[in-house]
């Protein structure tokens, strides 16, 4: 079978990894969650326990290493060899990782090693600049969205399961504040690629969302 490069853009709790993963694994492609990539920066520059500055995160990515490995379905993240899979999803990662996705220093290395992940085998990607920036040449383009309210009540639901007591308002209010820093920063920024298929999945199930990109992919 041909090489097959997907690409899913869209905002902060579209559901873009829940059905990238899913669809990934029924086409037997590589998933590759770029967004883990940013926020194992982000858990890095925690760790320093130091006030986050640029140029304490610039200092940071100089030398880390992020690797994503994906098997049977699911990626765990690794930074520097330790596994981060679990603490790169918290309140505190989110606070900051818009900081992180910001910075020139930080994409351009980030999405050096998206494209060379991209280079031999079928792949799904999923992230913010993947069609109009990481890999242009996609043969298939989706912009995953949904409404406001529909993402936080995913977000929410997410938090709830995990643990964490978090309050719906403000909840909506923070992916409101990322989204609006995503897209508004100079560098790649938020944007659905002209050549990118719409497909808003406020009243999709998660089935039905896997099936519209598996239908795009024949
Ligand atoms: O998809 P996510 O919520 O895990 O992404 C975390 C952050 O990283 C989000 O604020 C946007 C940023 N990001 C990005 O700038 N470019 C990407 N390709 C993927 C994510």
């Amino acid at each position: 079978m041909k090489k097959l490069v997907v690409a899913i853009d869209g905002p902060a709790g579209a559901g873009k990894s829940t059905v990238a993963q899913i669809a990934a694994k029924k086409l037997g492609f590589t998933y590759i969650d770029t967004g883990a990539m940013y926020r194992a920066v982000a858990w890095k520059t925690l760790q320093q326990k130091k006030e986050i500055t640029d140029e304490l995160i610039v200092e940071v990515v100089k030398d880390i290493k992020v690797r994503l490995q994906y098997a049977d379905g699911a990626t765990k993240v690794f930074v520097d060899d330790y596994e981060v899979t679990g603490e790169i999803r918290t309140p505190e990662i989110n606070a900051i990782v818009s900081q992180v996705a910001a910075l020139g220093p930080v994409r351009e290395k980030m999405v050096a090693q998206q494209r060379e992940m991209a280079e031999n085998d079928s792949v799904l990607m999923d992230g913010r600049d993947i069609a109009t920036n990481v890999l242009p040449n996609a043969d298939v383009k989706i912009f995953l969205t949904a409404s406001i309210e529909e993402r936080a009540r995913r977000r929410f639901k997410e938090m709830q399961e995990k643990g964490f007591s978090v309050e719906f308002e403000k909840l909506k209010a923070d992916i409101a504040a990322r989204d609006k820093a995503d897209s508004e920063r100079e560098i790649s920024p938020l944007v659905q690629a002209e050549d990118a298929e719409l497909l808003d999945t406020s009243d999709m199930s998660i089935d039905e969302v896997v099936q519209a990109i598996l239908d795009r992919c024949k």
